[in-house]
């Protein structure tokens, strides 16, 4: 599994960041960003869930593979 950022939809909001910072970290302008190629482990799945329901954009999903 791999956790990907929309960026068409993201804002900005940074909540991806402060809800799952082993997942996202932020750039130069703040917005949010997939650390590495985003593989969401077990350890870290349920930082990824809180991040796809703490983005008011829906910018963040979970994918296959
Ligand atoms: Fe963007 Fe959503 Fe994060 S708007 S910065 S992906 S909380």
């Amino acid at each position: 599994m791999r956790i990907v950022i929309d960026t068409e939809r993201c804002t900005g909001h940074a909540r991806c960041v402060v809800v799952a910072p082993s997942l996202f970290t932020d750039d130069e302008r703040g917005y949010g960003c997939v650390i590495g190629d985003g593989t969401v482990t077990d350890e870290t799945l349920q930082e990824a869930r809180g991040a796809v329901n703490a983005c008011p954009e829906r910018a963040i999903s979970i994918i296959e593979g």
